[in-house]
């Protein structure tokens, strides 16, 4: 690829990554930004650490104290409810000399005590105690300087949802999130009480890149081919136990086509997808309360709020709701590494046999042991293998419905009164993989960008 060398700064030219000619027919993204680690810290310090990157929920650190641990790009966090009641976000760094000072991925702390020198610091992430600081011959400049927790430059939450940037230079979080609120609401609204975490998750890590996981999500068209053992299993179940069992989601609208289904793109890089007429509905969870939800928000919202949907927040966060419902935290580790923290939300008061079986749902098909999880990373281990056919660059995985793209609003999200920027909408078998250009045109601008504002800098 182009580059050239400006100062101490090697110039790329990030259009000859991202293939969009529509008009043509034409959407391609170059394999280099699945396969190149200078490209991936690239995307870390232009995408990762300059946009909004989800932290966490308010019901995992529901309590004063309580804290959870993440990353922002490559830049370790802590979230937490400090002894005030307010939510706040530092860096995970001991302002001495560096040490993580929360290790488990959750907690409570009323303080944290680093293990080096054992400077303490509160749960506002004020530094409490610096260890034998008077006979320590500090400098008036040292005791002049701050010696806290360094904040997060933003922390803004969307109805209980945290997101976090370590740059001042974003919209605010409702402008950047826009409509895609529109489904995060349809999770949300399943309870007049909101959402609770169902306690217990679960982290993988797999050998391929972060954008992998990020596609695959909003991917139909690999259910019935890779997920194949998932859906033979649950027919044989059928056949075992008869019609009254049927209580996992199986895969019959992604073979028989009797569904419709939309795909959206909105601003900042988010895609949705939504399936409408699907069969099953009543054994999903959520239809144990839905009377109750129809009452309160009425029929097209409720039809959303039951319906299967996926909706991936760019870059780092994706709801998804297929077998049933499931929130992964994109963690990128390294080009060809991710983590993936994994857990479920549920509607406050669901009744105990609805919640059970949104529990068994969520085992069966998306725990790390479940019977479609190991496919997919699987896959992405495999594409990942594959891509390395450096002789290549590009793949053709991203033509599929391009025909039957649509700018703005389908007329469903007219219905409810939503503006993605694209839509395409058809049967189930469309099984679109165009829906992709959303997310890799904020790719490409967030890489330019970030380009322009480092080079300026030189
Ligand atoms: S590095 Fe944390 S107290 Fe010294
Ligand atoms: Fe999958």
């Amino acid at each position: 690829m182009d580059a050239r060398v400006t100062g101490e700064k090697v110039v790329r030219n990030f259009d000859q990554y991202v293939d969009e000619r529509l008009d043509e027919g034409v959407f391609r993204v170059h394999l280099d930004t699945f396969r190149d680690p200078e490209l991936f810290d690239l995307e870390m310090e232009y995408i990762w650490e300059k946009t909004w990157i989800f932290l966490g929920h308010d019901a995992q650190i529901a309590e004063p104290n309580d804290f959870i641990t993440t990353q922002i790009g490559r830049q370790p966090v802590i979230l937490q409810r400090g002894d005030d009641g307010e939510v706040r976000a530092f860096l995970n760094h001991c302002t001495h000399r560096g040490p993580r000072l929360c290790k488990t991925q959750r907690g409570n702390a009323v303080r944290h005590t680093c293990p080096y020198h054992g400077w303490m610091f509160d749960s506002q992430g004020n530094c409490m105690m610096i260890a034998d600081e008077e006979a320590g011959g500090y400098s008036q400049a040292f005791k002049a300087m701050s010696h806290d927790l360094h904040r997060v430059a933003r922390l803004e939450c969307y109805r209980g949802f945290y997101w976090a940037s370590l740059t001042d230079e974003v919209p605010s979080l409702r402008d950047y999130l826009g409509d895609v609120t529109i489904f995060i609401d349809a999770w949300i609204d399943q309870s007049p009480n909101e959402l609770e975490w169902v306690k217990g998750d679960a982290n993988f890590t797999y050998d391929g890149n972060w954008k992998m996981v990020f596609e695959n999500c909003l991917d139909l068209y690999h259910a019935k081919s890779l997920h194949a053992s998932f859906g033979n299993a649950v027919m044989n179940r059928f056949k075992n136990m008869g019609e009254d069992e049927r209580k996992s989601i199986n895969l019959d609208d992604f073979v028989n086509a009797t569904a419709e289904v939309s795909y959206y793109n909105f601003d900042h890089g988010h895609g949705a997808l939504w399936i409408q007429n699907q069969s099953q509905q009543e054994d999903r969870p959520s239809y144990a309360m839905f009377k109750e939800m129809e009452e309160r928000v009425g029929a097209k919202r409720a039809e959303l709020m039951l319906s299967g949907k996926v909706a991936a927040i760019f870059p780092s966060i994706l709801f998804v709701e297929s077998a049933t419902f499931q929130m992964r935290m994109i963690r990128p580790i390294s080009v060809d590494k991710t983590e993936v923290y994994a857990f479920c939300l549920a509607p406050k008061g669901e009744p105990a046999e609805a919640r059970a079986l949104r529990i068994r749902q969520y085992e069966d098909f998306f725990s790390a042991s479940g019977l479609a999880t190991p496919d997919d990373t699987a896959v992405y281990r495999s594409a990942q293998e594959g891509d390395q056919a450096r002789v290549l660059e590009w793949n053709q995985g991203y033509h599929r419905g391009i025909e039957q793209m649509q700018q703005g609003p389908d007329e469903k999200a007219t219905e409810m009164g939503f503006n993605p920027t694209l839509s395409i909408h058809g049967s189930i078998a469309i099984q679109s993989e165009a829906m992709y250009v959303g997310p890799y045109r904020e790719w490409l601008k967030k890489m330019k960008a970030g380009q322009d504002s480092a080079l300026a800098k030189l």
